[in-house]
């Protein structure tokens, strides 16, 4: 079957040249990377789970005014977005301690944080992300200073709304990964969050049990990849039948 033109293949999606000028396409695969593509695994249906609570997710985000690259869901795999010029920053907001910043300052896991923390990671696996600062952020020219104080609210106004999504159906948003592209209007460009929304890229904890509903059950082999994220799914309402059809 003839296919749409690989642009670029990443860890867990494929990028497409997408249908009309202006557009790509992201298809979800089922694999996982973790440690900065030093541990590998296929988990069946992943993808699909992913593509499907990131449509809900970016649909939810844009209807609080945040703009973002989401056009519709394609299939069961793809999801149609605008093409945007990535920002080469990795945003990270958190609510309660775990990963990286519970070992950067001995902070037990699970420890609330004083307020939600922003943390910039350079988007470079050669590099293994480094942590950044908006020094370096400015002074590399990643960004300037009004698109790094738009990223930063958004982010934060994201954090907001997603911790009380989902405190809705249970689970606690510990924190999460985003990223954002410059999206261009004539010579003028607007920020909009791009990328994904998904257990792959932020941390859920059960309400009351505490447990782990995302990446980390791959990461750490607590097992269950896929029922974690398909719980995640059926928590937010998502009809997982759609997953066998193409509509
Ligand atoms: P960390 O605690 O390992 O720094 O991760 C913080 C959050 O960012 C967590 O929700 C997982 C997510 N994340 C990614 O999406 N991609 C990555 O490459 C890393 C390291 C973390």
């Amino acid at each position: 079957m003839p296919r749409r033109k690989k642009l670029y293949e990443g860890k867990a999606k494929i990028i497409y040249q997408g249908p009309e000028p202006g557009t790509i396409v992201q298809y979800f695969k089922d694999d996982a990377t973790a440690f900065n593509n030093k541990k590998k695994a296929s988990i069946v249906g992943k993808g699909v789970i992913n593509n499907l609570i990131s449509e809900y997710l970016m649909n939810k985000i844009s209807k609080i005014g945040v703009k973002t690259h989401f056009l519709r869901r394609l299939n069961i795999r793809e999801q149609l977005v605008k093409k945007v010029e990535i920002i080469p920053v990795e945003v990270v907001v958190r609510n309660i301690a775990a990963g990286s910043i519970s070992k950067r300052f001995a902070i037990e896991e699970g420890t609330k944080l004083p307020r939600s923390m922003v943390e910039y990671y350079y988007k470079d696996d050669n590099l293994g992300d480094p942590l950044i600062s908006e020094e370096h952020i400015t002074g590399f020219g990643w960004a300037n200073i009004n698109e790094i104080e738009e990223i930063l609210n958004t982010s934060l106004i994201i954090n907001d709304f997603l911790k009380d999504l989902f405190m809705g159906v249970g689970l606690k948003l510990i924190d999460f990964k985003i990223e954002f592209g410059r999206l261009y209007l004539g010579n003028k460009a607007e920020i909009i969050l791009a990328d994904e929304f998904s257990p792959d890229n932020c941390r859920l904890w059960d309400s009351k049990t505490n447990e782990k509903m995302d990446k980390d059950r791959f990461r750490r082999d607590l097992g269950n990849v896929a029922s974690a994220y398909q719980e995640v799914a059926n928590r937010l309402g998502i009809d997982l039948k759609k997953t066998h059809s193409y509509d």
